[in-house]
Order: structure tokens, then sequence, then C-alpha cells
């Protein structure tokens, strides 16, 4: 059992360094079972989705070198052809990205669906449906995806998806990389890590264009070969800290990011009253006055991202005046509601719409982390708070946020992290 003590009420000050994207870690390291050749990855960062699927590529014959904390050279020249190990791969969402790695590489995948889920249904259906389209044939069995190429390789095709998905536009390319033929995916997602991924793979020697854009080509090529690439900074870990800035009346740079990546957070901040100044790879976030009411709609890239609606909720749990956030990605990703209402903030939630009216201060008690965004908007509340907050399940936080309690302690923050020794399995979704 982790959890995080936080003593609120001290504006954030100072200078933070995001690390490497994690949803673009997630799929580049999957993707280097195509590779018969050793990749140096920089910039990955040190969480533990990360350390997961590098458990899961070692058990699948990958040789695997740290070289620094966050640079990794992973080596699948030797990979074997077997099932993704069952019980790790069903502990992490991204597992699913084996399923296109596997089929790339071997011709045929067998991996168990993805674990359980926070947001309500979270199907795979357009990505079976792009590897269908490839030529490849799927069937659910006991619990597994299995897909097969036919003998001669995977032809390669033409996907339209019916919703745009992140994951299923990054399964797709990496499974058709080494198709005999051509793949086009239509109303393909455009979020940076999608152009991570298709900078990774086309550094190693695969064709791919247009990611970025909502059609991406991806021309066959026989084989890939080792090389190096850096992993872009983290869009989601910028834009919490900034949130964070904001919440507190603080004063933050953050550093090592894409400030053309951060632009619709960026806007909303500006929008709440947040003084927002970008630089070439940093942006700097004041706060001063109280925070203003704003609406936010969740969508795709480049709209305002779900993975940043509870974090920017906090931010108007705290503005004067009545906000409201539509969630344009999931069925449900408001549980976290309830855990800030505990803190006094005032928010309705139906269905997908969440009404926040703001309120002067928040208050500190034991809170729960239900997933990891939720997670870190709850360690923002805190921040922001008077007295103490307990955020509980701290361990989703870990799941995607490197060193959070050292970043936040640098800018001043009081929060100390406590791991009880009788800990509960953890169960990861994501
Ligand atoms: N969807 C389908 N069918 C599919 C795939 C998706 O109906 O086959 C639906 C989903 O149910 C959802 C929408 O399409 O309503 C978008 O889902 P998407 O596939 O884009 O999400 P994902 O690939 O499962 C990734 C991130 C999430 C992030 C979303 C949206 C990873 C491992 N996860 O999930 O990140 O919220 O994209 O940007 O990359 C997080 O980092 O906290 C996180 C949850």
């Amino acid at each position: 059992m982790i959890k995080y003590m936080i003593r609120g009420g001290t504006p954030l000050n100072g200078t933070v360094t995001i690390s490497g994207a994690k949803n673009a870690a997630v799929g580049i390291l999957p993707a280097t079972l195509l590779v018969k050749g050793p990749c140096r990855i920089e910039n990955i960062p040190d969480i533990s989705d990360i350390r997961l699927l590098l458990e899961i590529l070692s058990e699948m014959g990958a040789s695997i070198r740290r070289l620094s904390p966050n640079t990794i050279e992973i080596d699948c020249t030797h990979a074997r052809d077997a099932v993704a190990p069952t019980e790790l791969v069903r502990r992490i969402r991204a597992s699913y990205y084996f399923i296109g790695a596997q089929l790339g590489r071997f011709g045929h995948a067998r991996v168990a669906l993805p674990g359980g889920c926070n947001f309500g249904p979270r199907p795979i259906d357009q990505h079976i449906k792009g590897f269908e389209a490839m030529g490849a044939e799927v069937q659910l069995q006991n619990g597994y995806v299995c897909a097969t190429a036919p003998e001669d390789g995977l032809p390669g095709g033409r996907v339209n998806l019916d919703v745009v998905s992140v994951g299923a536009t990054m399964n797709i390319m990496i499974g058709a990389v080494l198709a005999k033929g051509t793949t086009i995916i239509e109303n393909a997602a455009k979020e940076p890590h999608i152009v991570d991924l298709a900078n990774f793979l086309n550094a190693m020697g695969a064709k791919i264009s247009g990611a970025g854009t909502d059609v991406i080509k991806i021309r066959s090529v026989s084989a890939l070969h080792g090389g190096f690439y850096s992993i872009i900074p983290d869009q989601i870990e910028a834009g919490t800290y900034m949130a964070a800035a904001a919440a507190t009346g603080g004063d933050v740079l953050v550093q090592n990011v894409i400030p053309k990546h951060m632009d619709c957070i960026s806007a909303k901040l500006r929008e709440m009253g947040a003084q927002v100044t970008e630089y070439d790879d940093a942006i700097r976030v004041v706060r001063t006055g109280r925070l203003r009411r704003a609406n936010v709609k969740t969508l795709p890239y480049p709209g305002f991202p779900t993975d940043m609606q509870s974090q920017i909720a906090v931010c108007m749990a705290l503005a004067k005046g009545t906000s409201i956030i539509t969630e344009g990605i999931y069925d449900t990703r408001f549980r976290y509601c309830a855990e800030l209402s505990r803190m006094g903030a005032h928010i309705q939630v139906d269905n997908k719409v969440a009404v926040i009216d703001g309120v002067d201060a928040l208050h500190g008690c034991a809170v729960k982390a239900c997933d990891l965004r939720a997670g870190a908007a709850m360690v923002i509340a805190g921040l922001a708070a008077d007295e103490v907050t307990t955020v509980e399940d701290a361990h989703f936080i870990e799941r995607g946020y490197e060193n959070m309690v050292e970043k936040l302690t640098s800018l001043g923050a009081h929060i100390r992290r406590i791991e009880s020794p009788d800990a509960p399995s953890v169960q990861r979704v994501g």
C-alpha cells in the first residue's frame, strides 16, 4: 500500500523537468519486438508501467540493458515466438500492442485481453478491424486475442477507423510495418505519441508517412534494423504540473516540453486567469489572482485531452463561478469527483457532464486515487487545500508519473511517500 501525505497551502515555486512520454513509450517498447538488432532508447520514463513492459519483453527473450535511469538498450534479435506472459499482460492495458508486434514479427499473435477498466467499456474492436483489414484472421478464444497472418505474409490493406482510437492507430501501425503490402489508416488518431511511434519505427527503417494527420500510410519493408531514439516529453505530465501551479497560486517553469503539444492546456489555463509564457522548450505558469470559471470538452488531439480532465477539474473547483466539463472520450471518467467532494468541492455529475461550482478553499482529508490521472488530481487538490490530505492507492500515480514526490518537493511542496509493507496485490488498469 502506497500513500502520499500532503500538507497543503504552499504555492509551488521553481523549475520542474518533464520526463519522457508514457503513452509513446508504452507503444515503442512492444514495437522493439519487430527489430532485429539493438535499439537504444533515451528519455524512457522510469515508471511502473514501463518496468512491467520491460519484464514482459524480457520474458519473451529480449535482451535488455539499462544504460542510465532513462536510457535502455533492447535487443529482440533472439525473441521467442511464445505467448506473451498472461499474468503480466493482464496487469497493463498497453499490452495490447504485443498483438501488433507479435503479428508483425512472427505472423501470429496470442495475447490475453488487457486487464480491467476504469472508465466504462474500452473495447478493442477497432484494433481487430485493422488487423483483419490487413489480411489477418483474428479470433477471441478463452480470453485471448489470437491473430494469424496468411502463410505468405500479411498483404496489408485500408482501414477506416469508426472511432478515433490512439491504441488502434498505434497497434495497426506496429502490425503493418513488416507486412508484404501497403496499409492505410483513415480517421487515424493524431496525438503526439502517434507521431513519436512513427518516428521511432522510421528511425529503425520503417516507411511510415502521414503520422499526425488523419491518414497514415505504412509502406512495407522486409526488416527493421537497430538504432537510437529519444522519446518526446510527456504532454500530460507537463499539463499536470501546469495545473498544479495554477491551482496552488504558484510560479513554475515546466521545462523539457514541446510547447505546441501544450496549446490546448495553455489556452485553457490562460482563459482561467493564469499567466502562461512559452519558451523554446519550456512553459512558465504563474497565477496570482483567483482563477476564473471555464468550460471544457475533452476530445482527441488537438482537442483538450481526457487525461487532463481531472487535473483541470481541481482548478475549476477553486475558480470563481460555475464551470462545466463534458467528457468526450470515455463513458465514465468522473469517479474522482466523489473524492474531490470530500475535500469540499461542489460538483454534480450527470452522465458525461460535471458541473463544478467553485469554492473559496478545499480542505485536507483522506482520499483515494481511483486511477492514474485521478490520483494526480488528488495530489493537486491536496497541495492547494488547507491542512493534511492523504492520497491512498498512490501506486496508480506511480504507473505514469516519474518521481512525482521528489519533483513536487523540489517545488516547495510538503509531500511524503509512505509505503506500508502489507501490500495488497497491485491491480493495474490504464
Ligand atoms: N474505442 C473503441 N474501440 C476500440 C478502441 C477504442 O470503441 O477498438 C473507444 C474507447 O472506448 C474510447 C475511445 O475509443 O471511448 C478512445 O480510446 P483510445 O483507443 O483512443 O484509448 P486507448 O488507446 O485505450 C490511450 C491512452 C489513454 C488515453 C486514451 C485517449 C495508452 C496506454 N492509453 O488509451 O491514457 O486516455 O488513449 O487519449 O496509451 C492515461 O494515460 O491515463 C490513459 C488512460
